[in-house]
């Protein structure tokens, strides 16, 4: 399994699919050819979207891989916004940097190298706005971490938690199994805060969208 939708349906809406400017195309094949995960295309837009009508001035990006959501987020969001982005990859770090520049939104994006799990205890200053893309093991801690650091008000944004469509059936292969069985505990986990306004849309890999209380 590799979409939740039928290849007919993804084919029809990436019909609609608007042009994306020649780094973003660059960077979703780069992605593509060397495997990275990003975000996928309707799960990017939604976002942008999100972030449209948000408009949040701070937002925290967990797992940035080479910086394409980070762009993505740092474009849509207003002039005076700042996107922070945790990676812990040094080879992920030094492409995101690069393709950043390229972008043009230096004095939007901030990279913050390290694990999330050192990273974030030493963060004080709260956000609008927290992206969870990190590796799926950790969703649970990491959710943790940015539940504390996040705004009365603000939006959590999580991906995969349809992993692949594995979440959702018995019969998952070996090299899956954990990582399912993670975002099934996880979703339960999630979908029972009592403290956010949660639910989980069948967007992309599936998206899981709080609003905190
Ligand atoms: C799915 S990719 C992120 C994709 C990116 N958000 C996008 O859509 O363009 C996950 C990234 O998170 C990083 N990562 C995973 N766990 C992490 C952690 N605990 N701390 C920092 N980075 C982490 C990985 O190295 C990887 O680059």
């Amino acid at each position: 399994m590799t979409s939740i939708l039928t290849s007919s349906q993804n084919r029809y809406l990436e019909s609609f699919r608007t042009q994306q400017d020649e780094l973003i195309s660059e960077m979703e094949t780069f992605a593509h050819e060397n495997k990275i995960p990003i975000l996928s295309w309707d799960a990017v837009e939604f976002l942008e979207q999100l972030i449209k009508i948000r408009k949040p001035k701070r937002i925290l990006e967990i797992g940035t891989a080479i910086a394409y959501s980070s762009i993505r987020i740092a474009r849509s969001a207003g002039r005076k916004c700042l996107v922070h982005t945790i990676e812990k990859s040094a080879n992920n770090i030094k492409l995101a940097k690069e393709y950043i520049s390229r972008s043009g939104y230096e004095d939007k994006i901030e990279i913050f190298e390290g694990d999330a799990f050192e990273v974030m205890p030493q963060l004080k200053k709260k956000y609008d706005f927290i992206f969870l893309d990190a590796d799926k093991e950790d969703y649970r801690r990491l959710f943790d971490y940015s539940l504390i650091l996040l705004k009365t008000n603000g939006v959590i944004f999580i991906d995969n938690l349809l992993w692949h469509g594995y979440a959702a059936v018995k019969k998952v292969p070996p090299n899956y199994r954990n990582s399912a069985k993670n975002i099934r505990e996880f979703n339960h986990f999630f979908m029972a805060q009592p403290n956010l306004h949660t639910t989980i849309l069948p967007i992309g890999d599936g998206i899981g969208l709080g609003i905190k209380k």
